[in-house]
């Protein structure tokens, strides 16, 4: 918003438009909200209808990768078959898997079994038992454009306990998708999000958090699931972000593995579970980009 342009200058947007035709109204009902004091959104974060276009690409490519971890995904399996099936799938696509040498992730995929919040390193040595609960994380990069969801899997009878912790994490995060709508704020999501998980009895933890994605892996905003509404940033058409709550059955604190440096486990070692769809804030509400 800093940038000066002409009301008569092509808009920023790339759509070849007038800027007092196109954006410049957009622009100033925002700097509007910044003058209320609310932290909103620049023009990096907002993306054109043609990289919107490229993005949901990138996403057909992760849905199918996690369709086809759910049609294979079972007891006696390691996490590194899933890793196999991950790299396979994301490649015959044309895809390239995202997290594979990010930040030095070695693998693929995350893979995070019950008391593991996120970022589960794929091992030969990891065997999925009946009773696991597990999240499959999967991110791609195609073309340049990343995409990024992920899912839970219950393998085999799993506890009454355990089940449930999986399906009310998938509630929050389909509580806190309803409150995705333009000129509302994230912080509208995350209490929705908060609030259903604090009603079960669950936490959710606070150090890790979703964040914006499309044309980097990570963007800004860093999004949090304990946020309150009115506050956090200010959602308008064309933003992306994820909505990944990581809800525990115990306690909310967290700590990593000191030996991969990427593993985060519940501080209890108490169930763990998470859901992350990838959201495009639209002209008059959402869409599910991945899931
Ligand atoms: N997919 C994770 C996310 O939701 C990111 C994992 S980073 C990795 O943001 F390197 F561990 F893959
Ligand atoms: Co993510």
């Amino acid at each position: 918003m800093s940038k000066k342009i002409g009301r008569n200058d092509p808009c920023w947007c790339g759509s070849g438009k007038k800027y007092k035709k196109c954006h410049e109204e957009f622009d100033s009902k925002i700097v509007h909200y910044a003058n209320m004091g609310h932290e909103v959104p620049d023009h990096s974060m907002i993306k054109t209808p043609e990289q919107i276009e490229r993005i949901k690409e990138s996403c057909k490519i992760n849905i199918a990768v996690l369709d086809y971890v759910a049609e294979n995904i079972k007891a006696g399996m390691t996490t590194e078959e899933i890793d196999k099936l991950v790299y396979e799938k994301t490649t015959e696509m044309g895809g390239i898997p995202a997290p594979l040498n990010y930040e030095g992730f070695p693998k693929s995929v995350c893979t995070s079994i019950n008391e593991v919040v996120c970022h589960g390193i794929p091992s030969d040595d990891v065997i999925l038992k009946d009773g696991d609960i597990i999240n499959v994380d999967a991110s791609t990069i195609y073309n340049g454009y990343f995409s990024d969801s992920s899912r839970m899997f219950c393998i085999g009878n799993v506890s009454e306990e355990k089940r449930k912790l999986v399906e009310v994490t998938k509630e929050c995060v389909e509580k806190g998708l309803e409150m995705v709508k333009p000129w509302t704020f994230l912080g509208d999501m995350g209490q929705a999000v908060h609030e259903h998980a604090v009603k079960n009895g669950y936490k959710v933890v606070r150090e890790i958090g979703g964040h914006g994605v499309g044309l980097e892996f990570h963007e800004d905003p860093w999004v949090s699931y304990v946020s309150k509404a009115g506050e956090e940033m200010l959602l308008v058409p064309g933003m992306i972000f994820t909505i990944e709550p990581m809800v525990n059955m115990g306690t909310d604190k967290v700590f990593v593995d000191e030996k991969d440096n990427w593993t985060i486990y519940t501080a209890d070692r108490q169930p763990s579970a998470q859901w992350e769809i990838m959201v495009l804030v639209t002209e008059d509400g959402h869409e599910i980009l991945s899931y």
